[in-house]
């Protein structure tokens, strides 16, 4: 059995003393909770450090949203792995949709920094999916594949379990649109198998694939309760304490 994941993605929200409500609000409504779940919460990189210091009593886990491959140097605006494991990071969002389009990072480099953030101890949430004229033109396998072969490429087993994927289509992020939870089973069986391919079948069967595009608690209980749907990265709801705290609590 694996354990449910429910990971709060901040993206570029919250100033200091905002992340300071946003992580009281959540870190108050979990004691009630129960849950079970892990629980990673990634603000922007300038609360990293204020939110680590609020959460040190808690289980919930602290993530950056992006990280550079070298460690150190002439990268002007950029953190590295060391950096974020001093303000207290245990996990990474590495090759999410918008660092992708946004910020033109290819397979290429985002294998780079998933190898150096496994090399540095840190756990990554790798993210791949689907554009929308790609799933159209039937292509949504192969750039799955391509983004995964290529972007897990030359990291061991022994790396690699250290490693969550979320899958989320690129048209159901920020949209509202989400992929149904048949759709989601689909592709989330589909990188497991290939998981399994690459790896082996013990690992893909220990491997958590996380669902992210619009997860909220109305859609939260169809796509969790799918075999392969081992939890969620969320974006929009997670800025909202009483959403992420009920996808949370639907989780279990
Ligand atoms: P969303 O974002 O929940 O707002 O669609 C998800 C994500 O980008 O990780």
């Amino acid at each position: 059995m694996r354990t449910k994941v429910i990971a709060g993605n901040w993206k570029m929200n919250k100033d200091l003393n905002e992340s300071v409500t946003l992580v009281s609000e959540i870190k108050n409504g979990l004691t009630k909770l129960n849950s079970s779940s892990e629980i990673i919460i990634c603000p922007p990189y300038t609360s990293l450090e204020t939110v680590n210091s609020l959460i040190k009593d808690t289980a919930i886990n602290l993530g950056a949203q992006n990280m550079h491959f070298e460690d150190s140097g002439a990268f002007t605006g950029e953190i590295s792995a060391d950096m974020l494991k001093s303000v207290g990071c245990n996990y990474v969002i590495l090759g999410h949709s918008e660092r992708r389009k946004i910020f033109l990072e290819t397979n290429e480099v985002i294998n780079k920094k998933v190898k150096k953030a496994l090399d540095k101890n840190l756990k990554v949430i790798f993210c791949i999916g689907e554009t929308l004229s790609e799933r159209e033109s039937n292509v949504t396998f192969k750039v799955l594949e391509e983004q995964i072969v290529n972007g897990l490429s030359n990291i061991d087993n022994d790396k690699v379990q250290n490693l969550t994927v979320a899958y989320e289509p690129v048209w159901a992020i920020g949209t509202g649109k989400t992929a149904s939870p048949e759709q989601a089973q689909e592709v989330h069986e589909f990188i497991r198998k290939l998981i399994a391919q690459l790896y082996s079948d013990n690992l893909a069967q220990d491997m958590k694939i996380l669902y992210g595009g619009s997860v909220k608690p109305n859609n939260a209980a169809s796509l969790l309760s799918k075999p392969d749907i081992d939890g969620a990265l969320i974006g929009g709801a997670c800025l909202k304490p009483d959403l992420f705290l009920e996808v949370i609590k639907i989780a279990g």
